[in-house]
């Protein structure tokens, strides 16, 4: 019997992909551990109802044809009962759906169990971005991985629900705000892979993208070892430039002058800042300190209070160098 079931799940598989190369035709590379498994069951639900479509659609014009009315005929006698007719249109769709629930139901399992040693890395959503938090404490807006290595994310919201996909692995998890959600996946390629966020959080939801980069073995390491230490052979204000597009600052505040959830940071620093009170106030070290740590503390007029605090998440070193990159964006 697991016999049969694993050859119906392979020969589905089949259809599903073209080619030998784990391709899909229509379906986007596989590149977890998992994503066979997931199309799979695509792939039955799909070729069943494929098949059912038009089986029903033939006999449907079939019997309109076979028994129309006919000038001259009465009503026909009809059949009242017929058992094993009756039996068999009940047993084949249970066995249909038995099936369907054991693929779904051990996929889900795996899908949800995690193999041990795993590398986990912590992720944060919020509006509108991501950040990946490294066992060392390295912060990035990208998610680094091994290849070959299972992975599992331990997933928080700052602000509201967001959902963590990555097509290429096939999964994808909820992000809640006020608990944790998990995810786990192995990544079988390496490459550069799509995330994206699938659940409605605001304007600027379909901008709530990232990347998974999965390095070949023994490339993560020194990535990693290298991306820690940001301060290291580089000047302040390229420290700061990093952590604008690492943190998520260029979600919200561009660099070429146009309106974005925020104010752009082009030509910024040092000019006069209409305030939503109606005072003003130089852009300088101290206020552009307070909005990153206090963004609601003066808010500039005409834009949403929705910056979240940077307070616990960026050093005070880290602070300088994003204000001294603030400085280099006004041409001289
Ligand atoms: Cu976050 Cu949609």
């Amino acid at each position: 019997m697991a016999e049969l079931l694993r050859w119906i799940t392979g020969l589905a598989l089949r259809l599903a992909a073209a080619d030998a190369g784990g391709r899909s035709t229509w379906l986007p590379r596989r590149a977890s551990t998992t994503a066979a498994d997931v199309d799979a069951a695509w792939a039955v639900v799909f070729w069943i109802s494929v098949f059912f479509f038009f089986l029903i659609t033939f006999l449907v014009v079939f019997f309109a044809i076979r028994y129309r009315g006919q000038r001259g005929i009465g009503p026909r006698e009809y059949l009242k009962h017929n058992t094993p007719l009756e039996v068999t249109w009940s047993i084949i769709p249970l066995g249909i759906v038995i099936y369907l629930f054991y693929m779904g139901f051990t996929g889900y399992l795996n899908l949800v169990t995690p193999p041990e040693n795993t590398y986990e890395v912590q992720v944060t959503a919020q509006k509108w971005n991501w950040l990946f938090t490294y066992p060392n404490g390295h912060i990035n807006a990208e998610l680094h991985v091994p290849v070959n290595q299972p992975v599992r994310l331990v997933m928080s919201s700052e602000d509201v629900l967001h959902s963590f996909y990555v097509p290429d692995f096939r999964v994808k998890q909820d992000v809640v705000p006020g608990r944790y959600t998990t995810l786990w996946f192995e990544a079988t390629e390496t490459g550069e892979m799509d995330i994206f966020c699938t659940e409605y959080c605001g304007t600027k939801h379909s901008n709530m993208l990232s990347k998974v980069v999965v390095h070949a073995p023994g490339e993560f390491e020194s990535w990693l070892e290298e991306a820690s230490d940001i301060f290291k052979d580089r000047p302040l204000w390229q420290v700061g430039e990093l952590l604008y597009n690492q943190r998520g600052c260029k979600q919200c505040h561009s660099l070429d002058g146009s309106r974005g959830t925020g104010p752009s940071f082009k030509n910024l620093w040092g000019t006069q800042h209409a305030l939503q009170d109606g005072s003003q106030v130089t852009v300088d070290e101290n206020y552009v300190r307070e909005s990153i740590l206090m963004p609601q503390a003066k808010l500039t007029a005409g834009y949403e209070p929705v910056m979240p605090t940077y307070q616990g998440r960026l050093k005070d070193k880290e602070i300088t160098a994003i204000i001294e990159y603030l400085k280099t964006l006004n041409p001289t």
